[in-house]
C-alpha cells in the first residue's frame, strides 16, 4: 500500500468513528472502509470472540459470503486469536489448516483485536494476489486496528 493512504485511512476511519459507540455499525463502516480503500482485496471483515460458544463468529465484512463459526486455533483467524499475534500469511495454500471460505483468496492477513485484556476478535482481509500484504502494509494495518480499538466501547 503506498504512503499517501497511510495517515489518510486511518484518519478517515478516526472521522468515521468519532462519537459512534455501536460495535456492530462501527465494524460495518470500518470493514466498508478497507474494502474501499485498501486495493487488490477479495474479503475484508471481522470475526468475533464469543466466550460462552469459545469460537469466533462471523460479524461484519465485505467481500463472498463467508464461514461462520471457527474455533480457537483454527486456521489463520483461530490462530491469531489463539496466539494473539498478527498472521501474514503470503500463501494460504501453504497454511495447514488454513480455512478456504473464498476460493479466490491467495494471501491473508489476519490481526487480532484485543482491548483492556478483553479478546473482542479479529480483523481479517484477503487478497487473490499472492505476497500481497508487505511489513508496510501489516504496520499501516495493524495502526488502523488500534484506531477502531480505540473507539470500541467494550467492558468486561
Ligand atoms: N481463511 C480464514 C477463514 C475466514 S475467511 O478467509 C473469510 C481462516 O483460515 O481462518
Amino acid at each position: 500500500m503506498a504512503n499517501i493512504t497511510k495517515s489518510l485511512l486511518n484518519q478517515q476511519l478516526d472521522a468515521l468513528l468519532t462519537d459512534e459507540h455501536d460495535l456492530i455499525a462501527n465494524l460495518a463502516n470500518a470493514s466498508a472502509l478497507l474494502k474501499q480503500s485498501v486495493p487488490d482485496l477479495n474479503w475484508a471483515g471481522f470475526y468475533l470472540y464469543h466466550p460462552d460458544e469459545d469460537e469466533l463468529l462471523l460479524g461484519p465484512f465485505q467481500g463472498n459470503v463467508a464461514c461462520v463459526h471457527i474455533k480457537p486455533g483454527r486456521g489463520v483467524c483461530g490462530t491469531a486469536l489463539t496466539s494473539q499475534q498478527v498472521q501474514v500469511v503470503p500463501n494460504v495454500h501453504a497454511f495447514v489448516d488454513h480455512i478456504a471460505c473464498d476460493s479466490a483468496s491467495n494471501a491473508e492477513l489476519v490481526i487480532p483485536l484485543t482491548k483492556d485484556g478483553i479478546q473482542i476478535g479479529v480483523m481479517d482481509l484477503d487478497s487473490p494476489t499472492l505476497n500481497r500484504f508487505s511489513s508496510d502494509d501489516v504496520t499501516e494495518l495493524t495502526a488502523f486496528a488500534q484506531v477502531l480499538l480505540r473507539h470500541l466501547d467494550i467492558t468486561a
